[in-house]
Parts: C-alpha cells; structure tokens; sequence
C-alpha cells in the first residue's frame, strides 16, 4: 500500500444471530482484497445487540452513535433475536443509525449471478435496483396506543413523508437510472392511500420532468408486486418509499433465487455521516448456530462499502469471484442446495479473488 493511503476505519457490529456467522466471513473476503488491492482497513467490532440488550437493557451504548461517527463505514450484520420484541432491538439500534446518520438512500441491487437460478419460470437474468427511501415514510414514531386491554384499544401509526426526503430519494433513483438503462419506475399507492401517495406521485412527476432521457412509469405496490414476479427482466431502478421498498427488496431476493445473497448499502450521499453496509436478509434465529449462513449477502454489502470507499475495481473482484464460485457448483450453502458452511464457502471465494494484476487493472 503506498504510505500515502490512509486505512479505512470500519465500525463492524456483528450484531444477532446469524449476524455473528456472517460478518467474520465478510471480513475475511475484504481482508483478502484489500491485500491483493494496495487497500487498507482498520476494524473496530462492537458487541452491540439483544444479548447486550438483555444484560444491559439497552442495544448499544448512550454515546453509540457519537463512538460510531468517527468512522468511515459501518459493517453490520443483522439485528434482532426472539425474547427481545423486535420494534426495541431495531429502534434501539439499526434505526436510529439510518437516521442519525441521514443515510436516506438505501440501494438495493437485485441481479441475478451466475450459477444461481431464479424459482421463477422466465430463467431471462434480472438486473434492477431499488431505491428505498430510508429516513421516513411508513417507519415513523408518531402514533400511539390508547385504552390499552379494554374493548375500545386503538393503535394509531403516522407516516410521515416531506418534499425534501421524497424529492431527494426520486432524484438520487433518476441519477441513476441515467447511468443505467434509463428507465425508472415508481412504486406507488395512490389508489388507497390518498394524501401521502398522490404526494409521492406529483413529486415523482415533477422530478423526473427533468431528465427527459428517462422512461418513467408508475405502479401500484401491488400491481409492481406481480410485476417483479412475471416480468422483473422489464424493471431497472425502481423507488420506493420506506415500507414498499421494504418488502419489494425481500421479494426481489427471492426471486434472483436466495435471500441470503441479497445485499444493502444505507448511504448518506453528502458523505457527512458514515454509511453502513450490510445484508437484506436478517438474523435468522431458526439456522443461527449451525454455520451453514450463506455469507454472499454480507459479502456482496462489503462490495458495496468498497464502492463507495472508492475501489470500484476490488467491488468488481469480489463480485466476480463470488459468481465464478456459484457457478462451479462445487461448493454452496443449503439455501442454494448444497451442504457447504458459510465458512466453507467464503473459503472457495477468498481463493477465487483475482489479484489486480491478474485482472488487468491499472
Ligand atoms: C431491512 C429490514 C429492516 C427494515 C427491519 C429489520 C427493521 O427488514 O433492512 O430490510 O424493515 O428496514
Ligand atoms: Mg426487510
């Protein structure tokens, strides 16, 4: 590494359940491409999560996100685990980081890699981004519950959507969807949900009046929802506000053919904050323990901090080492098939990390 190049330092926060099996290989995989890259990282692992929680009865220090914002990236790996409800554990830790630290955008990439099959009938390979909105929208703490055990209980829960938090996530999903196919296309819901998504809607219209090279369209949630089933080969970035981009995101994992490979960058674009890097999929009590976590999701998420670290051409390394492995067949976890542990797995990708040389980058 030339001594000019400062190291990355990098908040990991393993986090729950399969959380603690995932991270470690994530780690190995980047550790292996910052060597063969010139990169250097410095880690910092906290024990922030339930277990915490249960000791201590709070998920992370008072002073957790002023400790977390003297650095770089956040590393995560998923939160929550049963006997801690899960409104606490994710308000306690993962929320309020994406909000603290105005990562707005939550970009969600849905592809298909090679040598994994989609359960779907049209085999075609799916290429798509969603932008989730990720401060606002449905993830709201107005509300609250009355009368509570009698007859006459009533919860209410606002949502809570600004010109200035839907405009920037359109406009960001726009900018690239221009580096893209050039085609957005909006989830909406303004058929049964009528102030905040007619809202959402004039925005979304005014927004991508000024970038007339895009193709624009818009779909109820619902509609989209089939959409992303019979025709997802149609889709290249889609917006979303926060609930919607939610559960299209889990779908859209499931149709390239494994929620454990699905990754999540949680970015805040002025780069005033951290960023924070982890999976789609969560801690996933019910395998936890056993070591046979698929680690693609958590790795590609390293991809993706390595991205927007500036090493687009370790990101493509990493990537393409993970679909070269997939496609041997040789070794895979049993959500694609297979027998293999995560660790097993993430073995066969560390190997296949093409060095820079090699891959004929400058
Ligand atoms: C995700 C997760 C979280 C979310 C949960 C754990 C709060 O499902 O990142 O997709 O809904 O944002
Ligand atoms: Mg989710």
């Amino acid at each position: 590494m030339p001594e000019t190049q400062k190291n990355h330092r990098v908040a990991v926060i393993p986090g729950d359940g399969i959380g603690q099996e995932v991270v470690p290989q994530g780690i190995r995989v980047l550790e292996r491409v910052a060597a063969l890259y010139g990169i250097g990282f410095e880690w910092e692992v906290f024990d922030w999560g339930c277990e915490r929680y249960v000791l201590d009865g709070a998920m992370m220090p008072a002073d957790g996100l002023e400790i977390l914002s003297a650095h770089d990236s956040i590393y995560l790996g998923a939160v929550g685990l049963p006997g801690v409800p899960d409104h606490v554990s994710l308000w306690g830790l993962l929320i309020p980081i994406r909000r603290e630290f105005k990562q707005y955008i939550n970009l969600r990439p849905i592809r298909t890699l090679r040598g994994v099959s989609s359960p779907l009938r049209d085999p075609a390979p799916i290429d798509m981004v969603v932008v989730r909105e990720n401060n606002e929208g449905e993830y709201s703490e107005i509300g609250g519950r009355l009368y509570r055990g009698e007859g006459a209980e009533l919860a209410v829960q606002e949502s809570v959507f600004t010109r200035r938090g839907v405009s920037r996530a359109i406009r960001f999903a726009c900018e690239l969807a221009a580096t893209r196919r050039s085609r957005i296309m909006s989830a909406t819901k303004s058929n049964g949900i009528i102030h905040t998504m007619p809202f959402w809607d004039e925005i979304f219209a005014e927004t991508v009046g000024c970038y007339p090279g895009l193709e624009a369209a818009q779909q109820h949630i619902d509609a989209l929802a089939a959409t992303f089933v019979l025709k997802p080969q149609t889709l290249d970035v889609v917006v979303a506000s926060n609930l919607f981009g939610d559960i299209l995101t889990d779908l859209g994992a499931a149709i390239v053919g494994s929620i454990g490979i699905a990754p999540s960058a949680n970015i805040n674009p002025e780069r005033d904050h951290p960023s924070m890097f982890e999976p789609i999929h969560g801690s996933a009590p019910d395998i936890a323990g056993r070591g046979i976590a698929n680690p693609i999701g958590q790795i590609w998420a390293g991809a993706m901090m390595l991205e927007h670290l500036g090493h687009a051409d370790a990101a493509a390394a990493v990537l393409d080492a993970v679909e070269r492995v997939l496609e041997a067949r040789q070794v895979r976890t049993p959500d694609l098939g297979g027998s293999a542990t995560g660790e097993e797995l993430t073995d066969a990708i560390v190997e296949a990390i093409v060095p820079r040389s090699a891959a004929g980058a400058s």
